[in-house]
């Protein structure tokens, strides 16, 4: 494929890359952290360069202006998704994130997907105090996990929080997709998190099936896990939407599966013409559950891990806290006055980047991009982590420092809060941008109002990520302790 594109080439030219071994291509090139060492193949060969995972010639966008060029003007081109193994079993290849079936279709689901979460974040709160479905739920859950980490710690001083945050922010995600939360110790509520870990584990591995396609047909544990982890998943997911299905009433949307079903219903009615079937709308609340899951919980974990690493930037945050909404329980339209909590989010979001990849986009046509030809169906890395580096759009990029979003005035600079990228852009971007940054934002806060979060003491802390789909945090523990200042409950 490489020689075909490269010979082709010479009438219009392939982009350059480095030289690749048979079969493996430059699998073993990369190491431990694919995105640094993409990062420095670009000061060899541009913004624009072609490399092959295993048999997979992989073309690999860098800069922020190429990548926009890639996602906002070229966005038809670039907007399919690769035929990866991994992805391939997931919904049968119905799903909105993953399946390769790009077109009028995929842009209609897409549009009911979003539709029916804006429907559900304008859906009424069940408490007068909270301004929406998604608030109240967000709220109940910090409450509760305020309680874990103050049980936990006195317990057992120090303690890992990722299992209570993973907890916490799957009982958000449980109560948005089908109204219910569950208590942290719920036998099948532990079983699906673990599941879904497991999934996401085996997915991030590098799967060598991805990229020697041969391989997808050995009985290989490596290579299979994933389909059992999906199957297991969505047979849970499953019951509750065929649950919904038989009780739903229009009056009374009670979450994202009842939204689905009620935008579904609406188009039909309006215009006879095609909608979602029962077995897409399953599909399109698994996508919206695993999507929604492990990234904000990564999120919170990263941003546990700086705020007791950089103390005083969490004394900083309280004392936005404190000043300006006291013992009130933070709510959304809060963000607008703590500038500082949401330059701190928004430098989590860039100096761990996370996310290094976007989900790896696929050409849907031949087409050139920064001179070079690039055919169809070619596999596309978007590096986000390299545009969050970029020392040409930010000072020191290898310091944490939230204070680099707010001017002299202290408040927040939006352009440059726009230009870390984390979410994607165009027509791929993330449909639940507004859902995550309004959960993480009272997540830190509520967390922070009543809580002092500390580094075990002589504990050293790393901020060097372990490699994946979504790259976490080595694991670490932190004590909390109750603020003498802080409100006692979030509720
Ligand atoms: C896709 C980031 C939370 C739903 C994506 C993509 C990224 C991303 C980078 C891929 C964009 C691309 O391929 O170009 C994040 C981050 C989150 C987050 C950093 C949290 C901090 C959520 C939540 C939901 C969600 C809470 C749903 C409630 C989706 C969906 C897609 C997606 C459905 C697939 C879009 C498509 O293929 O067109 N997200 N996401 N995400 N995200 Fe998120």
């Amino acid at each position: 494929f490489v020689r075909a594109l490269r010979s082709k080439g010479r009438k219009q030219l392939s982009p350059p890359g480095p030289w690749s071994f048979p079969i493996i291509g430059n699998l073993l090139q990369l190491g431990e952290h694919p995105y640094l060492t993409l990062m420095e193949m670009r000061k060899k060969y541009g913004d624009v360069f072609l490399l092959k995972l295993g048999m997979v010639p992989v073309l690999v966008v860098n800069g922020m202006e190429m990548v926009k060029q890639v996602l906002l003007k070229d966005g038809e081109h670039f907007a399919g998704r690769p035929n990866m193994h991994t992805f391939s079993f997931l919904a049968e290849g119905k799903s909105l994130s993953f399946s390769v079936n790009y077109g009028e279709s995929w842009k209609l689901h897409k549009k009911i997907a979003s539709k029916a979460l804006r429907t559900l974040s304008n859906a009424e709160a069940k408490s007068s105090t909270c301004s929406c479905l998604l608030e109240e739920h967000v709220t109940e859950e910090v409450s509760e996990l305020v309680t874990v980490f103050v049980e936990l710690s006195s317990k057992n001083g120090g303690f890992d929080p990722r299992n209570a945050i993973t907890c916490a922010v799957a009982n958000v995600v449980c109560a948005l997709c089908f109204g219910k939360r569950y208590d942290h110790s719920d036998e099948e509520f532990l079983k699906i998190v673990k599941t879904n870990d497991d999934l996401l584990k085996a997915s991030s591995a590098a799967n060598p099936a991805d990229f020697i396609p041969c391989l997808r047909y050995l009985p290989l544990q490596i290579i299979n896990a994933p389909r059992e982890f999906y199957r297991a998943l969505n047979g849970f997911i499953a019951l509750h939407v065929q649950d919904h299905l038989a009780t739903y009433d229009k009056d009374h949307i009670r979450d994202i599966t009842d939204a689905l079903i009620n935008v579904c219903h609406n188009k039909y009615a309006a215009t006879k013409t095609d909608t979602l079937n029962d077995s897409e709308i399953i599909s399109t609340v698994n996508d919206l559950f695993g999507a929604g899951f492990e990234t904000v919980s990564t999120c919170l974990y990263w941003s546990f891990l700086y705020l007791i690493h950089y103390p005083e930037i969490q004394a900083k945050i309280q004392e936005e806290i404190d000043g300006n909404i006291g013992l009130k329980p933070p709510r959304f339209e809060d963000r607008k006055i703590l500038p500082y909590t949401e330059a701190f989010i928004s430098e989590v979001f860039r100096h761990a980047s996370f996310l290094p990849f976007t989900i790896p986009h696929c050409t849907t046509a031949d087409t050139t991009l920064n001179g070079y030809f690039i055919p169809r169906k070619t596999c596309t890395f978007i590096n986000m982590y390299q545009v969050n580096h970029d020392e040409t759009i930010w000072d020191n990029p290898n310091l944490f420092r939230p204070d680099r979003f707010l001017n002299e005035n202290r408040e927040l600079n939006k352009s440059l809060v726009e230009k870390v990228l984390i979410f994607g852009m165009g027509i791929r971007k993330c449909l639940g941008e507004d859902v995550a940054r309004n959960e993480i934002f009272i997540f830190i806060t509520a967390v922070l109002q009543q809580l002092k979060l500390k580094k075990c003491p002589r504990a050293k802390l790393d901020l060097t990520p372990t490699y994946g789909l979504v790259m976490r945090p080595k694991p670490y523990q932190l004590e909390a302790e109750r603020r003498s200042s802080g409100s006692s409950s979030a509720s």
